[in-house]
């Protein structure tokens, strides 16, 4: 039964509720949250009572929802989580990981994989994704790379990698699951960007039936779903038992996870596993398609498609760089793109993003292309960063908490960094607390930020 059935059935029984949430599904609203949330909104949120089961340990409602998701996706077990993907990540490296084991991750990771460095106390070694530097992105992960660095470090236990990357590159997972299997290694990906896969086999190929052990998902990026929507998702074939990964999202999820969002979790997943989900996915796809055939033609103007998600589309024109792009669509057109570079602009779409939309970004890239692209003719030098190896003096778990220093950026060469430097989005990490600070973190930084904080 899906979760909105069930609080309809629940609330005709008028049982007398002295419990969480005090505004009582809507017997009080603050006035201002009524007019934009709505009293619907208010009326199935509920909190861990008799009949409404209870997230940290379902046996009810919850795990029927849950066990319903998982032979959605063909998994052994589906988590829902109200606290975004960044939870599902941090308890997949705690269902994982121990204090001291190695993790390889993909250095084009979400920031939030730092966050579960610091709290597993695992210990990181890097591996480079190939970088484009005709479009300022990371690519796929290159296999043979991968196997050498595994068979140098045989002591890996997992290796964390997203896919597709922020701007929809893909990488080969059944080549590189096969490989993790080879070296006994624990394969997690971060599908954040990847919740239509499993509903549209022609947008991309899910990490899961590829042979990934762990998966974590957004629905609220791509599929609709209200942030921070998301879903951690475990193949049939990994050892690690549910109860394994349930214990490490209750040490850092909420006791009160919301209702609302739980129902919109499995609402999204119920609609786009239906036929009306289905042809939406059609059309959003044969809009998209549709939208790139003609942008393609505009004169000065490139569509990036290597092997990508294409519902992430990323634009440059000759001679400007990303972010001179994205402030002209910004002030001339009243366009926001999810995110630029020196190279590119990223423009996300998804289930909200119909013919109209699409057609005033062609038409305002139209007008740009013709107007603007004379103003910056002359070839320009952009400013831009992308990782060399990291040198990892101490791990993030064992500088968390240490004393550290302001310095000038300019004086900071060879310091031991202290703070985590990403821009978001895309929440990539430049360098992390416990790496050592070089010539192109500074280069990269002056003119950014005047100090930054060194371990003293
Ligand atoms: C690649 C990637 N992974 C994980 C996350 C975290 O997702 P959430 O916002 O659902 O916590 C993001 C967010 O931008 C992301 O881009």
């Amino acid at each position: 039964m899906a979760l909105t059935d069930f609080i309809k059935k629940y609330r005709k029984n008028k049982r007398v509720l002295f419990t969480t949430p005090s505004h009582g599904q809507g017997n009080f609203i603050v006035p201002e949250c009524k007019k934009y949330l709505g009293s619907k909104f208010y009326s199935c949120d509920y909190s861990e009572i008799e009949e409404m089961d209870n997230l940290s340990n379902p046996t009810g409602i919850l795990k029927a929802i849950q066990d319903s998701a998982a032979y959605i996706y063909d998994a052994k077990d589906a988590f829902f989580l109200t606290n975004g993907a960044t939870s599902g990540i941090i308890a997949a490296m705690y269902s994982v990981l121990c204090r001291g084991d190695k993790v390889l991750i993909a250095r084009n990771c979400h920031k939030s994989i730092y966050n579960g460095l610091v709290l597993t106390g695992a210990v990181p070694v890097w591996i480079l994704p190939q970088y484009n530097r005709e479009w300022g992105i990371y690519e796929s992960i290159n296999i043979d790379y991968l196997e050498e660095t595994l068979s140098r470090n045989r002591d890996i236990k997992a290796f964390i990698m997203t896919n597709p990357t922020y701007e929809g590159a893909m990488s080969d997972i059944y080549r590189i699951s096969s490989v993790c299997k080879k070296y006994s290694v624990f394969l997690i990906v971060d599908e954040a960007h990847g919740a239509l896969w499993n509903f549209h086999k022609a947008i991309g190929t899910p990490a899961l039936v590829q042979g990934a052990d762990i998966v974590v998902q957004s629905l609220h990026k791509t599929a609709g779903a209200l942030n921070p929507s998301s879903i951690l998702l475990v193949n049939k074939d990994c050892k690690i038992p549910r109860e394994r990964f349930q214990e490490a999202l209750n040490l850092i999820t909420t006791t009160s996870p919301s209702y609302p969002l739980l129902l919109n979790i499995d609402a999204t997943i119920n609609y786009l596993d239906s036929d009306k989900g289905w042809q939406k996915l059609v059309e959003l796809t044969k809009n998209v398609n549709r939208f790139i055939r003609a942008v393609k033609n505009i004169p000065n103007l490139q569509v990036y498609q290597y092997n990508n998600d294409i519902t992430k589309i990323l634009i440059k024109v000759t001679n400007m760089s990303g972010f001179e792009l994205s402030d002209i669509l910004f002030s001339k057109y009243d366009i926001e793109d999810e995110c630029a570079n020196e190279k590119s602009v990223l423009f996300l779409t998804g289930l909200g993003t119909d013919k109209v939309k699409l057609k005033k970004l062609e038409k305002a890239l139209n007008s740009l292309c013709s107007e603007y692209i004379k103003i910056t003719d002359e070839k320009r030098e952009y400013k831009e960063f992308y990782n060399t190896e990291p040198r990892v003096r101490y791990t993030p778990n064992a500088v968390w908490g240490r004393k550290y220093k302001e310095l000038e950026v300019k004086y900071s060469m060879s310091r031991v960094c202290m703070e985590l430097i990403c821009d978001y989005p895309p929440g990539i990490p430049v360098i992390i607390p416990g790496e050592v600070i070089k010539k192109e973190h500074i280069e990269y930084l002056e003119g950014k930020k005047a100090t930054v904080k060194v371990l003293l």
